[in-house]
């Protein structure tokens, strides 16, 4: 009798406390309840030292980095410490032949060899503002939502220009909560960043694609740059003469590491979610959107991966190309089969049952009575659009560069014929740099192949009337193979003959090329289905969806009062907290929290592309030249696992300890819980940083930048 009692109410704590687990705030929005959840978890910080506009804060040292990544101020001098990954891009541009810095790394030995990483900004959130009545003054809940949206444009323009600010910063505002709220942020971007540090791709991509997505990881994903502003602090265009920032805030650097259960927070720009759709939406992405998509992807994968395995030349070409077509691939499937693995739709679908339930009893809540049903029946409606809008895409753009071409080709006619020659030259002189460079690196023999395979998959997997009479005619794999052949035989497969015809000042002999080439037409026809036959649906139920979605969110968060809602990720700065905890991936394995730099050499493979080492990290490693890098075991900690709640957005987000101290920085998911897009479970839900004492190791031992950690703040917060 006892130990039943016992069992319910244990059960009914974890219950209760693993609801509390997940979610994204809004830094201004938690002191309070979820400050009281922190402390409970462990954090030692009052809200106002995370966040403040009256005194000096956290947020103060935290960035977006360019335009999709975070990163933080680290020294007194402007230090900022981001993701390898995030800095690719910019080091990549930095890099060349002689002189490969992505290839061998590079650490500056004084601030005058710090590299400017042109049209690299980085921004800063001044300060965030609720201002939902001022933006939704004048809008009402019957309202048409054509009308309530033009309203709300004018409230936002008429707030825009009613807010000062000082010149060198910019405005911005969003809606939240589906709708339900809008918040301002004040923000000031800062212009002239240098490249500071990097390691060579070996250390800080080691694992590659095959470890992405994955736990155990060994990659020291992170690279350093510095903010540089006038002589009066501000931002300021490159200039040689700008010097080094002075934070508000950097973030000490704790040596004393993280043990399992400690107190973790990432503070960062996650990007987006979707945690409020019905089950049956959720159905829909795991079980019909997704598999669509890891098809089309794999099979574009798998012929670039057996001519990348081939021939060295073409495997650094396509390398970049095949990791980012990759990267989503993997995220999909893991996506799916978590959905499924923690029965997050059956889950929903209980919740749903009791937000039916209590609807149904409350005279009050009468109006959410049909909001359910109603979404179902559009989400219904929606999934064959859905499916067909993404998979248009993914086969005819995102994997296959030809066809990108050609339909960029026949939206230049389209600027023709409805702005004439200026609108065509205005089109044109953006698009041929662009393909310029996009054709270097194309292999068009690949690209050919890739075609080949996605339509063979497209007229098998899409509904008939989404498939062009072209490919409707084909049936055997000689039809498909002599298809794709004739359709590559155009002389726009070839850059300069593009440029030739293209860039001329007779654009009707130019129209006329076009008009009689095969690949043309066919990505015409392509286009034609989607602007005809997918998109209008497919905004008009969107449309729908998202009013419903917003009065789903009111909904819930009245029929549900005592429960906590974040708002979905929108690319604005949130906090996520959680505790530093291994995880059961399947029945039997366990996979603690803490990877070493033994495991490192575990993986070592000498001359592969995803898993060599330099020579000189592993003299290192030998003569077992940590410094006072190491844990208990004797190692370095690599990376560490937690169950913070991040998302694509919060790469290079700084990992706190309970003090707010940076432990380590924040690079990717594990796997088995990329679907905490939709749902997160804390079960199997785990963030993946670098442990932030390997990124001291690798500065000191492996760069010689003592430099850089003499003007960092190191911090025995355990002792
Ligand atoms: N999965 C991580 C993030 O989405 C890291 C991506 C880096 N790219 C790669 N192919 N390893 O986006
Ligand atoms: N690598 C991701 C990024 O670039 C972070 C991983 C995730 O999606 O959580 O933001």
């Amino acid at each position: 009798m006892y130990k039943s009692i016992i069992k319910v109410l244990l059960l009914i704590f974890i219950s209760t406390s693993i609801y509390a687990q997940g979610g994204m705030w809004l830094p201004n929005t938690i002191k309070g309840s979820i400050e009281k959840d922190m402390h409970r978890l462990g954090m030692k910080l009052k809200a106002e030292d995370i966040y403040s506009t009256d005194q000096n804060s956290i947020k103060d040292a935290i960035v977006q980095f360019g335009g999709g990544c975070t990163a933080e101020i680290i020294s007194p001098k402007g230090l900022l410490l981001t993701n390898h990954h995030c800095g690719y891009g910019n080091i990549q541009r930095l890099s060349t032949v002689e002189n490969n810095l992505l290839k061998n790394g590079y650490w500056a030995k004084s601030f005058e060899e710090e590299l400017p990483a042109k049209g690299l900004t980085v921004t800063f959130v001044d300060r965030i503002e609720d201002v939902s009545n001022a933006i939704m003054k004048g809008v009402s809940d019957n309202m048409d939502s054509k009308i309530s949206q033009s309203i709300i444009d004018k409230n936002i323009d008429s707030l825009k220009k009613a807010t000062a600010i000082e010149d060198y910063q910019v405005i911005e505002i969003k809606p939240f909560y589906y709708g339900n709220k809008y918040y301002m942020f004040i923000k000031t971007i800062y212009k002239d960043i240098r490249l500071v540090g990097v390691s060579p791709e070996s250390l800080g991509k080691f694992g590659a694609d095959t470890d992405n997505w994955m736990w155990p990881r060994h990659n020291g994903d992170f690279s350093i740059f510095r903010i540089y502003a006038g002589k009066d602090n501000l931002p300021a265009e490159y200039s040689k003469d700008n010097i080094p920032y002075t934070p508000k805030h950097y973030l000490p650097v704790s040596l004393d590491g993280v043990d399992e259960n400690d107190f973790t927070m990432i503070f960062g720009f996650p990007g987006r979610t979707q945690e409020y759709l019905p089950a049956s939406a959720v159905d829909q992405i795991a079980n019909k959107l997704d598999p669509a998509r890891i098809k089309i992807r794999k099979a574009a994968l798998d012929v670039m991966e057996k001519h990348m395995r081939k021939d060295e030349a073409t495997r650094l070409k396509y390398a970049s190309k095949f990791a980012g077509i990759a990267n989503y691939w993997k995220k999909w499937i893991g996506e799916s089969q978590g959905i499924n693995q923690v029965n997050a739709v059956k889950k929903k679908q209980e919740y749903e049952q009791e937000f039916k339930r209590i609807v149904a009893e409350r005279k009050d809540f009468s109006k959410y009575r049909d909001i359910l049903p109603k979404l179902d029946s559009l989400y219904n409606a929606y999934e064959k659009y859905n499916v067909a809008i993404n998979s248009i895409y993914e086969t005819f753009s995102r994997s296959n560069d030809f066809m990108r071409v050609m339909s960029y080709l026949n939206r230049l006619k389209k600027y023709y014929n409805n702005n004439g020659a200026a609108g065509y030259n205005k089109f044109k002189d953006r698009l041929l740099p662009y393909l310029n460079g996009m054709y270097k690196g194309l292999d068009i023999t690949i690209d050919r192949e890739v075609f080949e395979a996605l339509i063979k998959n497209y007229k098998k997997s899409m509904s008939p009337e989404f498939v062009p009479k072209s490919l409707s005619n084909l049936s055997s794999d000689e039809d498909f193979a002599y298809f794709a052949k004739s359709i590559y035989n155009s002389p726009f497969t070839d850059y300069d003959k593009l440029k030739r015809i293209v860039d001329t000042t007779d654009i009707d002999w130019a129209i006329a090329q076009m008009d009689k080439d095969l690949a043309f037409n066919f990505a015409g026809e392509i286009s034609k289905i989607s602007d005809e036959l997918v998109s209008p649906k497919t905004n008009e139920l969107e449309t729908k969806i998202n009013s419903l979605q917003k009065k789903y969110m009111k909904a819930q968060m009245d029929v549900f009062p005592n429960n906590s809602f974040f708002p979905d990720a929108n690319s604005t700065l949130r906090v996520t907290y959680g505790q530093v905890k291994g995880y059961h991936p399947r029945d039997a394995v366990y996979y603690e929290p803490v990877s070493h730099v033994n495991g490192i050499i575990e993986k070592y493979v000498p001359g592969d592309y995803e898993f060599d080492l330099p020579q000189e990290f592993l003299d290192i490693y030998h003569k077992r030249d940590f410094g006072n890098y190491t844990d208990k075991t004797g190692e370095v900690p690599v990376c560490f696992i937690a169950t913070n709640h991040t998302t694509g957005g919060n790469s290079g987000s700084p990992t706190l300890d309970a003090n707010g101290n940076l432990i380590g920085l924040n690079f990717d998911r594990v796997w088995e819980g990329t679907m905490s897009d939709l749902y997160y479970d804390p079960s199997i839900c785990r963030n993946i940083m670098v442990d932030a004492r390997y990124i001291l190791f690798i500065i000191e031992k492996y760069g010689k930048a003592k430099r850089l950690i003499d003007e960092m703040k190191l911090v025995h917060p355990k002792r």
